[in-house]
């Protein structure tokens, strides 16, 4: 599709159930961060509406949103320079999602394996929200005309199927109206899995604890995580192919490399034939100086909700002022009398 030019946009979102990991933070908030220095405009949400298309508890569900608030400005995401928000303050969004809901098809959706593996066997008991998540996202990013996603690789099917939802709408009403996204999945951590499972991604709600790191986990805990995180008896190689085959090595490498802003060539290259006796105290002793000024930080912010409160309400207002327009037109679109 020929399409206009849009002026670029950036938008992401996090979820504030059950706080932050490491995952959240090289996958998505490093680059959050990156992203607002490049003189784009940067819009960050934490979704609330998404967090409930699974049960939560209301007074967890109001402190996770100001824990993860708390977070992203203690990573760096500059209130000021960032538009930063709390998804459920600006109605818009819901609107726009219903919208969406109207075009995207049954059949795209039932391809999302991030419903499938949410719902597992018991699918029929899912909330419809659950299944219906990913139009909420997609209106999420449009209602902003964002152009640029930065994301985790397990959010890539979930961008694609905005860029479908946009096209499908602009076909179907002859209006080049919504850009087609796209995913910003970059740096050497887009992926971070399970400590004990390299098989598996590092998730906020994976069953035991020892197979994540908390952002608010304190120096001791981090060491014992990486001290006791599942590995295979070879020392590292001395390339980076060589660690194909090998999922938790390859994990620990990468996660290094995040952490220390290099290349995975660069960490090899330092610890080629370290046995693990040696990379794993590196690695954790990286950890503790990268997490522990922003896990003192969020404390900090934490004890004063009143502020996130306050930051999470401007913020809104601001979204809500780039919004506003834009869901007004889409209504015209539609042929919605307001
Ligand atoms: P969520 O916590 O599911 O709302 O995810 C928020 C952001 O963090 C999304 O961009 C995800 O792709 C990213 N993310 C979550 N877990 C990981 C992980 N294990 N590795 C890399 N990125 C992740
Ligand atoms: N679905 C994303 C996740 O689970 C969170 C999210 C919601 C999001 N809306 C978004 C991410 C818009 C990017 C853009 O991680």
């Amino acid at each position: 599709m020929a399409g206009k030019a849009f002026t670029p946009r950036v938008f992401s979102g996090i979820k504030p159930s059950g706080g932050l990991t490491l995952g959240n933070y090289l996958g998505a908030i490093r680059r959050w961060v990156d992203m607002q220095g490049q003189g784009l405009e940067t819009i960050y949400c934490v979704v609330d509406l998404h967090a409930i298309t699974v049960w939560q508890d209301p007074a967890e569900l109001r402190a996770g949103t100001r824990e993860v608030m708390a977070g992203l400005i203690a990573s760096g995401i500059d209130p000021e320079r960032s538009v930063l928000f709390n998804q459920s303050r600006v109605s818009a969004h819901a609107e726009l999602a219903w919208i969406f809901n109207c075009v995207a098809r049954v059949g795209w959706m039932n391809r999302m394996t991030q419903f499938k593996d949410k719902a597992g066997r018991n699918a029929e008991n899912a909330s419809l929200g659950l299944y219906a998540y990913p139009a909420l996202m997609a209106a999420d990013i449009l209602l902003y005309h964002a152009t640029h996603v930065p994301v985790g690789e397990d959010q890539k099917q979930h961008v694609e199927l905005t860029r479908d939802i946009a096209q499908k709408f602009n076909h179907d009403y002859g209006a080049d109206f919504f850009p087609l996204p796209e995913p910003v999945i970059e740096g050497p951590a887009t992926r971070v899995m399970n400590l004990r499972d390299g098989s598996r991604k590092m998730s906020k709600s994976g069953e035991s604890d020892m197979e994540r790191i908390n952002m608010l986990d304190d120096a001791d805990t981090i060491a014992k995580k990486f001290r006791k995180a599942r590995t295979d008896p070879e020392p590292l190689p001395d390339t980076v192919e060589a660690l194909e085959g090998r999922p938790e090595a390859k994990n620990l490498v990468a996660i290094y490399a995040g952490l220390a802003d290099v290349t995975p060539e660069a960490v090899i290259a330092e610890f080629a034939g370290a046995g693990w006796g040696r990379f794993k105290p590196a690695l954790a002793e990286l950890a503790v100086e990268r997490l522990s000024p922003i896990s003192t930080e969020m404390k900090r912010l934490m004890a004063d909700p009143a502020e996130l409160d306050r930051l999470m309400a401007r913020g809104a207002e601001r979204a809500e002022a780039i919004a506003r327009p834009i869901l007004a037109q889409t209504c015209e679109i539609v042929g919605l009398l307001r």
